[in-house]
Order: structure tokens, then C-alpha cells, then sequence
């Protein structure tokens, strides 16, 4: 990587030679070590921490084919004019003639960053499981439930009385439809491929484009050059699909008017920090929508399954899109005002070559 590459990192880096100097140190790095890189650069480094004797055992330990598995260490930055900063280096092996030793240092804003993250995807994996424990639970009570009102209905003469048959199994099929959903995933394994993220836009332009075919239009904006992620075809149409609906069905009253828009946008993001490893290079992918906005009493909460704000709504669409996205290795947020309402979708596209948290 050359220096200047090194530089759009937000996390130090320091590369280190045989010796224990640091040949090369990038722009974060003189931040957090309270050093110019000129200075930072000739150092060895074991003088740039508290712990410079676990730094003595790192170089001592590297084999000579400077093949070694990366390792975590807690320690802390000396610093001359300040209390020393307690920061996780992550060291691997340099892939370069004449270095032997990467290390990124995390000062602590950014772990505690990817700390809440983490905590984030436990929360949401918790909903996922319950939810679906609870789905299996109420299947098979439900197609009692069905079976009976069947018989009694075939038992039953007076219409009148039919109707309440009809009542219950037509609610027990309602309910099935939102079970079937809920326990969706369970269609196999995932398929992990290379795809292009603009022939699952268009999949899900063409499908809403059909459901619309009036007063709405879905304008595309797409940066040609992003190259192929590897995800799950179908979950990321599953995806793509419940977050355009919602835009969709918080369009209505535009559609009827024929000024509704939503916009499918890609871009490259660079430097975007997920949950367990940062990536040098992500997709930004947004679903805009000129709509009314998501409602004030939901906003907090749209993810959670269950959880909608419009009549005959299951309020599954955005959690189980929460959930594919994660599998994925993503995250969605979005933000809302009236007459904009912006869902980003980040995944990664190239991964940094390790885990570098957890
Ligand atoms: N683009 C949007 N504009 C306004 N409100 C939105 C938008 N997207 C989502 N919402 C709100 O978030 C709620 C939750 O969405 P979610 O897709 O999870 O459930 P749902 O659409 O209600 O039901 P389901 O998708 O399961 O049929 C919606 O009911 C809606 O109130
Ligand atoms: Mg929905």
C-alpha cells in the first residue's frame, strides 16, 4: 500500500522493520501518538509504549518466514505531554521486502464505537430468535385451530352460523401467511456469490414498477463502476423489496396525485467501520423517497419486529431486512423529515484482509 493510501485510514498504522523501527507511519498515527510522522518515522518502536517489553516478545517471536497468525494486545501509547492512551493494537506480518510487522492501533473512541455495534447485533439477533421460536410455537396450535373450524363448518347447516367458520379460519390463514413469513429464512443455507447490485435494483425496480404502474416513478442512480459483492442474491432482493414497498405504501397519497418518486442510489463508501471489521471499500446503497416521512411515535423503533405504522401492516418487512443485511456482514439505518425519507444500506465490498475486533 503506498503512503498515501495509508493515510485515508482512520486507525494508526505502523509498519516496523526487522530491527523494531518504524519505516512507515500514516496521518492517523501521528494523531494518536502525539508525534509527527517525521519523527515517528526512525523510532523504534518499543519507546512508543508503556509495554515496550511486549513489543520485544511480538519481534522476537516473528519466524523467519515472517508468517504469523495476528495477535491482540492491550497497551498503552507513551505520550510525552499527556496521560498515556490505553488503545488495542492488532499485530500481522508485512507482506513487503524488508518489513515485518503491521500494527494497527485502536484508540479507545473507536472500540467503544464498535463495542455498541457489537451490542446492537446481539439485540436484533435476540428479536430474530425469539420471534422465531415463537412462530414455531404458534404454528401447529394454529393449524388445530384451522383443521376444527373446517369440521365444524362442514357440521354446521345455517349460514349464519358458517359465518363465524369463516371468521376464524379466515383469520387462522392470516395468521399462517405472517408465521410463513416470519420462519422465511429457514429456506436453506445461504448462498453466498459474487452479484451486481444493480441487476437486484433493477429486479425490485421492474417488480414495484408492476405493482404501480401509475403516478409513481423510480428513478436510478447508480455509480457504474462499483464492483460485485459477495452476498445472498435472494436476500438482498428480500431486502431491497420490503424497503422499496414501504416507500411505496408511504407514497399513496402521491401515487393518486402522480407525483410520487423513489430513488434507487449507489455509491462507493470508503473507510466504513461495521460491527467486527472495518472496510476499506463498501457499498452505499439509498432508497429515497418523497413521501410523508416515518411516523414520529415509530421512529425509534421501526426495526423491531411487529412494530408498523400503517393499517394491515405486519411490521415484519424491516426487521427481517435488518436481519438479511446483517447476515451479510451490513448494516441499515435511515434517516426521515416530510417529503424525504433517505434508507441507506452499507455492505461491505472488500474487507479488510482480517478481522480486526472480537
Ligand atoms: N419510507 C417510509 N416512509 C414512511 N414510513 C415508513 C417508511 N418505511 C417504513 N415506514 C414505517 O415503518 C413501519 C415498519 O415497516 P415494516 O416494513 O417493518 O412493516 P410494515 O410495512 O408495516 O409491514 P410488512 O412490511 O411486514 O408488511 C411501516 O409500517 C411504516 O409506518
Ligand atoms: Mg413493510
Amino acid at each position: 500500500m503506498m503512503e498515501t493510501e495509508l493515510d485515508l485510514l482512520s486507525i494508526a498504522v505502523l509498519l516496523v522493520d526487522r530491527a523494531g523501527i518504524v519505516r512507515r507511519a500514516n496521518a492517523a498515527a501521528e494523531t494518536t501518538f502525539d508525534l509527527s510522522r517525521r519523527l515517528l518515522e526512525g523510532h523504534a518502536v518499543r519507546s512508543l509504549f508503556v509495554q515496550s517489553v511486549q513489543i520485544d516478545e511480538l519481534l522476537a517471536s516473528i519466524p523467519a518466514d515472517g508468517e504469523f497468525p495476528q495477535r491482540r494486545l492491550l497497551m498503552a501509547v507513551r505520550r510525552s505531554l499527556r496521560d498515556p492512551l490505553p488503545v488495542v493494537v492488532v499485530a500481522g506480518p508485512a507482506a513487503v521486502e524488508g518489513l515485518s510487522l503491521v500494527l494497527e492501533v485502536f484508540d479507545p473512541g473507536v472500540v467503544g464505537r464498535v463495542a455498541r455495534e457489537d451490542r446492537r447485533a446481539d439485540i436484533s439477533e435476540t428479536n430474530r430468535r425469539l420471534l422465531r421460536n415463537l412462530a414455531h410455537e404458534i404454528r401447529n396450535p394454529l393449524g388445530g385451530i384451522r383443521g376444527a373450524a373446517q369440521l365444524l363448518e362442514s357440521e354446521l347447516s345455517g349460514s349464519d352460523q358458517r359465518e363465524y367458520t369463516r371468521v376464524i379460519i379466515s383469520e387462522a390463514d392470516r395468521l399462517q401467511a405472517l408465521l410463513d413469513r416470519v420462519l422465511a429464512p429457514s429456506r436453506g443455507p445461504r448462498v453466498v456469490e459474487a452479484i451486481n447490485i444493480h441487476e437486484v435494483c433493477e429486479r425490485v425496480r421492474s417488480v414495484i414498477l408492476a405493482e404501480h404502474p401509475m403516478g409513481l416513478s423510480v428513478v436510478r442512480d447508480y455509480d457504474a463502476s462499483i464492483p460485485e459483492i459477495q452476498a445472498d442474491r435472494e436476500q438482498l432482493i428480500q431486502v431491497l423489496l420490503n424497503v422499496v414497498r414501504n416507500a411505496a405504501q408511504a407514497l399513496a397519497a402521491r401515487i393518486v396525485r402522480g407525483d410520487a418518486q423513489i430513488e434507487l442510489r449507489t455509491r462507493i463508501a470508503r473507510q466504513v467501520t461495521f460491527a467486527r471489521f472495518h472496510c476499506p471499500l463498501a457499498l452505499d446503497l439509498r432508497v429515497i423517497d418523497n413521501g410523508p416521512g416515518v411516523s414520529e411515535e415509530i421512529r425509534e423503533r421501526v426495526f423491531d419486529p411487529l412494530v408498523s405504522g400503517r393499517e394491515g401492516g405486519s411490521g415484519l418487512g424491516l426487521a427481517l431486512a435488518q436481519g438479511y443485511i446483517e447476515d451479510n456482514g451490513g448494516m441499515i439505518d435511515f434517516e426521515t423529515e416530510p417529503g424525504r425519507t433517505e434508507f441507506r444500506i452499507l455492505l461491505p465490498i472488500d474487507r479488510a484482509p482480517s478481522e480486526t475486533m472480537g
